[in-house]
């Protein structure tokens, strides 16, 4: 076990209260936090800690951390010198000077043999601790898991089994959980993604679980359960014998089941790195876990003091763009906040430009303007989204052309980028510029009619020439891709703009466009071979809402509310 540093022996003196005190519906829970090299999540983690919803005087922390090359233990030291009085105990062994690594490591990512039987030994270490001082669970927790739920350790209890954890994502696909210790069968193979994609909900006996552990050691069943490895004709299967792997195979020795549970979304987990990468590396995981993390919840946040530990915020840019356009309704502002917040974290400079709303468009906006939706070949009508959709592309690409743009981003705001968003845009702009420098229009997302209807395009890489694609959640356009659009008058036979891109680059739909559309096919449009951003959630997905595709109300057909709201643009920062 590890001694304490003398540096931190004032803030980490164990403060053993007295575990008699009121013991109430809450039972006792240690806390076990094994820290190496995680500067990058810490700030997170340990203000989640802070934030848990459960009384801190029946939570006791243990926590050790060693070998570090980076500010971790800074971190460690800030924290439980601020925030660790109200906890039942803490004894934490943070050691500022012991070497960056190990006698047998070769570097910090790779794992070793002593690494894997220290962290082992330090597990084991604090579970005897905690049964010496009778607690009542203890909850191994990894630091760089990002939980969703403030009162996840409730939820885990209520679930009432020895060993239980909640299910965690990641953007890799991978999870804290495994369908078999060693070599896994077909059968088993089939649990995982069934789980992992909540199929099947609910909480599940699984033989390992790792990264964020609850153990009751009130069921008698817990006694023999060990990280310390133990012999076992499984071990010769295993690739990597770590603790998770030895606790599996005590808890399998004892005929004890592992519990998973995935009856909601709990967290995250990055994915672990790769002895190829390096620490550095862990920035972008966390990027992609903030990225996810906005999807459907506030963004990861710290609490006050631990501001001092993050990184200043990026510089933004608009990726050689003039301007990044981001589409969205008015009624609509937690899907702006929600891409804003996802471009901060990138570091993507983007205006905001309010969409007309198809449901407060009426027949006099239409008029005053001159505008005359129509509908296709033998259904003549449009529904009000669309048109409200078609016009507001309509105004960006005449805002384009007012304010004299070479080129631009369009984004509807249900896109949702992640962290290699800005690299693989750069990469297929560098392409299309090379390659095919008279370009008009690029998209960023397309769903295609045809799944293999796209030509290549010769020398490229990433670039294909598309065939009929819905969608206009995410493109580029140049102004002479803007000049082209606008040829013709859109707006007196303004097109469902789902249709109208497609038309203008040579797909034609309905013969009778051609007559008022002379310069259909003139469109040149080119697309990545694999989308490069995605909408924050496809049709058909839990919480997928369209504001294009309402089919309530036809135009013609009724009349509606006066209140209208026209395009303007607000540029936040
Ligand atoms: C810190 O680690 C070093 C090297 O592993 C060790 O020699 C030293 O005794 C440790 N310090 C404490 C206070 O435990
Ligand atoms: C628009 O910008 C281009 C350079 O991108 C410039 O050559 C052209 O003169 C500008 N046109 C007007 C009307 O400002």
């Amino acid at each position: 076990m590890l001694r304490m540093n003398a540096s931190f022996m004032l803030v980490t003196l164990a403060v053993l209260k007295a575990l008699a005190v009121a013991q109430g519906s809450n039972p006792s829970v240690m806390i076990v936090l094994l820290v190496r090299n995680k500067e990058t999540y810490l700030p997170y983690t340990l203000s989640q800690l802070s934030r848990l919803d459960y009384p801190k005087e029946r939570l006791a922390l243990w926590i050790a951390s060693d070998h570090n090359q980076d500010r971790s233990a800074e971190i460690l030291h800030t924290w439980l010198e601020r925030y660790s009085l109200p906890y039942l105990s803490v004894e934490a062994f943070v050691n500022a000077s012991s070497p960056s690594l190990r006698p047998d490591e070769r570097s910090a990512v790779r794992l070793s043999p002593g690494r894997l039987r220290a962290v082992g030994d330090m597990k084991q270490e604090a579970l005897k601790r905690a049964r010496t001082l009778g607690i009542d669970m203890v909850w191994f927790l990894d630091a760089d898991v990002v939980l969703h739920d403030r009162s996840v350790l409730r939820r885990l209890q209520s679930v009432r089994k020895p060993v239980v954890a909640p299910m965690l994502r990641s953007a890799g696909g991978y999870s804290n959980f495994q369908p078999s210790i060693g070599r896994t069968s077909p059968q088993e193979e089939d649990a995982f993604p069934r789980i992992y994609s909540g199929r099947v909900r609910g909480c599940f006996a699984v033989p390992l679980v790792r990264s964020c552990v609850l153990m009751d050691l009130r069921d008698p069943r817990t006694a023999s359960l060990t990280f310390v490895s133990q012999s076992c004709e499984l071990q010769r299967e295993v690739e990597t014998l770590d603790d998770a792997v030895a606790l599996a195979i005590s808890s399998r020795n004892s005929g004890l089941k592992m519990t998973v549970c995935n009856g909601e979304d709990f967290g995250l987990t990055p994915v672990p790195l790769s002895p190829t990468q390096e620490l550095k590396d862990e920035w972008q995981n966390l990027l992609a876990m903030k990225l996810e993390t906005l999807i459907d919840h506030p963004p990861m946040s710290v609490v006050p003091l631990m501001r001092l530990f993050l990184p200043p915020p990026p510089t933004k840019s608009r990726l050689g763009f003039d301007r990044i356009y981001v589409i969205g309704l008015g009624r609509r502002p937690e899907r702006w906040r929600r891409l804003k917040a996802c471009f901060d974290e990138i570091g993507i400079e983007a205006v905001r430009m309010l969409a007309v709303d198809g449901r407060k468009l009426t027949d006099e906006f239409l008029e005053e303007r001159d505008i005359h939706p129509r509908g296709e070949g033998r259904k003549r009508f449009i529904n009000k989204g669309e048109v409200g959709c078609s016009l507001s592309h309509y105004y960006i690409w005449r805002d384009v052309i007012k304010h004299n743009l070479s080129r631009v981003i369009i984004l509807e705001d249900d896109s949702h980028p992640s962290a290699d968003f800005p690299a693989r845009l750069r990469q297929l702009v560098d392409e299309v510029d090379r390659l095919r420098p008279e370009w008009h229009f690029l998209y960023l997302f397309r769903e295609a009619a045809f799944p293999d209807d796209f030509e290549p395009v010769e020398g490229s890489e990433h670039l294909v020439r598309p065939g009929f694609s819905y969608t206009t959640l995410a493109y580029a356009l140049t102004r002479s891709g803007a000049e082209t659009l606008l040829r013709d008058d859109p707006l007196k036979n303004l097109l469902c703009v789902d249709h109208y891109i497609p038309l203008m680059s040579g797909e034609v739909l309905f013969s009778e466009w051609m007559e008022v559309y002379p310069s259909a096919g003139t469109l040149r449009v080119y697309s990545g071979r694999e989308n490069i951003i995605e909408p924050v959630k496809r049709i058909g997905e839990h919480g997928f809402v369209s504001d294009c595709t309402e089919v309530d109300d036809l135009f013609g057909e009724v009349s509606y509310g006066n209140e209208v709201e026209e395009c303007n643009m607000e540029t936040l920062t």
